[in-house]
């Protein structure tokens, strides 16, 4: 299975995914800078696997003494503000460091990165299980899935793809078709590339296909991540997951959002407080770097946010939730 980062006898690496599908470039982080810029530029990118990196940013702050450790934290946490992982993440290995009094601090950080690291890998094998067990046996399914929910985004089997891959495992799985998640073609250039490499049956299609094919009975269900599950369920992903609920919706589709519970955000009441990133505009005025448009405005909001009540249910690790009486097998 492919691998956002690689941590060995201290060093720490990041598969740059800027540059999938065309080369494997690996980056050589050596300070908590570098590893917050590269979650920055998307060199690493996705909920679980940017919460991963910056667990791994602090180890390489840690041999500094706790003041560094502090100042780090801070770096990282602001890299990007929209998946709760990477707040999640640093507070949790601080906890670790001060519940240990005045324990070798590098060890520690290093084990809790190492913890982080592991769990999220369980997490995924069991949303996977989980949500595999919502679609029926001997029957085959076409899913659509949006961005990248998968290893890249991980560092285990992926939350949507975890679900994929084990359902192609099954032999329950048809086809998956991929949306190319304009601005930055997440899902044309990673999940595309990570399905291909698995030989799992894959289409991709623009972001403006997925009503049509809708329409025309090709999917029967969406599968998609998230980066941060606010208390009332709303959930923020990739821009364009709001119109694909929306979608499913009008075509009595199953929408499910996989996520582990490191994308909870309980401090969040609503949707409505979900930090929305925006990015530069240029990722919409220019496509692979050459120019589109005339210097007109643009608008880049990196996520949306789905509202529960469009979301047929949330598999985690531990459960399935569907609010309202909503039957978790979409049939009802
Ligand atoms: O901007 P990105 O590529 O980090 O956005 C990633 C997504 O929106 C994913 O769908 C989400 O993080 C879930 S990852 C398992």
């Amino acid at each position: 299975m492919i691998t956002p980062f690689s941590f060995t006898e201290n060093h720490f690496r990041i598969l740059d995914q800027r540059r999938l599908p065309g080369e494997e470039v690996w980056l050589e982080c050596t300070t908590p800078e570098m590893v917050a810029e590269a979650i920055r530029s998307l060199a690493v990118r996705g909920a679980p696997a940017i919460g991963i990196a910056a667990a791994y940013g602090l180890v390489l702050a840690s041999p500094y003494g706790r003041d560094e450790l502090m100042r780090a934290s801070d770096i990282l946490v602001r890299a990007r503000p929209t998946a709760v992982n990477l707040e999640w993440a640093v507070r949790r290995v601080l906890t670790a460091v001060s519940l240990a009094g005045d324990t070798d601090l590098l060890s520690i950080v290093k084990q809790e990165a190492q913890a982080i690291w592991e769990e999220e890998k369980l997490a995924n094998e069991a949303m996977a299980d989980r949500g595999a067990s919502l679609f029926v046996a001997g029957k085959t399914c076409s899913v659509l899935t949006h961005c990248n929910a998968g290893a890249l985004a991980t560092g285990g089997i992926g939350t949507a793809l975890g679900v994929i891959r084990k359902l192609h495992e099954q032999g329950k799985l048809a086809m998956v078709y991929m949306d190319e998640t304009r601005p930055l073609l997440q899902g044309a250039r990673i999940t595309a590339y990570e399905l291909h490499q698995d030989m799992i049956p894959c289409t991709l299609i623009t972001d403006s296909m997925a009503g049509w094919l809708m329409k025309l009975g090709r999917i029967d269900a969406v599968l998609v991540g998230a980066d941060r599950i606010a208390r009332n369920l709303d959930a923020a992903n990739k821009i364009g997951t709001y119109a694909l609920a929306v979608l499913a919706r009008a075509h009595g589709i199953p929408f499910y959002v996989v996520a582990p519970r490191s994308t909870f955000d309980t401090q969040t009441s609503s949707g409505e407080a979900i930090p929305i990133e925006e990015r530069d505009t240029s990722e919409v005025l220019a496509f692979l770097g050459s120019r589109i448009a005339p210097p007109v405005s643009a608008f880049n909001p990196a996520f949306d946010v789905t509202p529960q009540e469009l979301i047929t249910a949330i598999i985690t690790e531990d459960e399935i939730l569907s609010g309202h009486g909503r039957d978790p097998s979409g049939t009802a």
